[in-house]
């Protein structure tokens, strides 16, 4: 059957995968209001297209951090991609290259930094990173990931704690002994043990707060980019430290259950950041329509997480490049139905706020 949305990719999944490694990848915190509400609030937004502007003629690419993408499309960060497809995020790679796009490698993954860069040399890249409560494993992942190439320190900030995934308690999910997070390769995996969601126990540090990341610019020289902002607050915050972007999230629903959704966060936030770093979103986008949403609203790029998984399930970096290609496709129809050649002319004139 040809794969014509990515829904069917998520139907391939659900019914490929083993059933622990389907709920891992699909949970969201407690009862999933905020992960089912991130694709439920794009449903709510309504379009105001403009008509008979020429669209004979479309271009997608944007910039981020000042490097040119072919759309403005990448791949959230997400864990041990290997349980998904034997290659994991070596296919991911590999895809987000051919493709010219940003790929964000999650910490947890099963392939180490150096496989991944290796497997796809050109590919642009950012690494996202947890404070550790050994300041110095972070640290050091910071030098060796900068070291490789990678372009922008994506730090997770949503994370105090892991958010209650009830199907990973039932299943009482671990990495199977053949995986292993090959990133944290100097921590010992056995003696620290992992806990029901398949993180390392005793490994993240809860008290991090605004100067850790204070101590994280003054570690690297790469752009840091502050992941799981939801509120203006947050947001100004950010910008008075100094960080270079921010991206509108809440871990796709998988830590605070009952928290908005993310792109009913994104317009306050774009409107207190004017301009001076780039906003960008994920969680919940599943149709081209949404990446124009978001756009309009004011982000920069979107980031998928689940749907690459989904790929990765299907067919490895050919399944991953199926469902970028899918969603661009459909991301270029709707901004030619609705009147933009490119993605400067996407703006908050496209969205009818008397719905919201
Ligand atoms: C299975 C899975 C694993 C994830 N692992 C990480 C992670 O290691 N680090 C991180 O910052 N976010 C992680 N996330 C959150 C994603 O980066 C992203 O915020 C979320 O998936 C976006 O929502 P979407 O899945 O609806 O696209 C994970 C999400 C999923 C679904």
């Amino acid at each position: 059957m040809a794969m014509v949305c990515l829904t069917d990719f998520e139907n391939y999944a659900k019914e490929h995968l083993s059933k622990a490694a389907w709920d891992y990848y699909a949970g969201g915190a407690d009862e999933g209001c905020t992960r089912d509400d991130n694709l439920l609030a794009y449903k709510r937004i309504r379009l105001r297209p403009r008509i008979l502007r020429d669209v004979s003629v479309s271009d997608t690419r944007t910039t981020v951090q000042g490097t040119q993408i072919n759309f403005p499309i990448g791949i959230a960060p997400s864990a041990f991609q290997c349980l998904a497809w034997h290659e994991g995020e070596v296919a991911t790679a590999r895809a987000t290259e051919s493709l010219n796009t940003c790929y964000i490698t999650s910490t947890y993954s099963t392939c180490s930094v150096e496989e991944i860069v290796a497997a796809a040399p050109d590919g642009y890249r950012w690494f996202q990173l947890y404070v550790y409560r050994d300041r110095k494993l972070t640290e050091q992942i910071v030098h060796r990931v900068e070291a490789l190439g990678y372009k922008a320190l994506v730090l997770t900030v949503d994370v105090p704690y892991t958010g209650k995934r009830r199907n990973n308690l039932r299943n009482q999910f671990k990495l199977p002994p053949h995986l292993k997070i090959k990133n944290l390769d100097g921590v010992s995996q056995e003696t620290a043990g992992m806990d029901e969601y398949g993180i390392l126990v005793n490994t993240l540090d809860p008290s991090i707060s605004w100067k850790d990341v204070n101590w994280l610019k003054s570690i690297t020289r790469l752009p840091v980019i502050i992941k799981g902002v939801l509120t203006k607050e947050d947001a100004e915050l950010a910008v008075e430290h100094g960080v270079q972007g921010i991206i509108v999230s809440n871990h796709g629903g998988r830590q605070l259950d009952g928290c908005l959704a993310s792109i009913d966060a994104l317009p306050e936030i774009v409107d207190t950041v004017q301009g001076r770093i780039e906003v960008y979103l994920d969680g919940g986008i599943r149709t081209g329509s949404d990446v124009l949403k978001s756009l309009a609203l004011g982000a920069k790029c979107v980031f998928i997480g689940r749907p690459a998984v989904w790929g990765l399930a299907y067919k490895g970096e050919e399944g991953v490049k199926e469902v970028l290609q899918i969603l661009n496709d459909e991301f270029r129809l709707s901004m030619a139905l609705s009147g933009c050649r490119n993605v400067a002319e996407i703006n908050r004139n496209l969205i009818q706020f008397s719905k919201l």
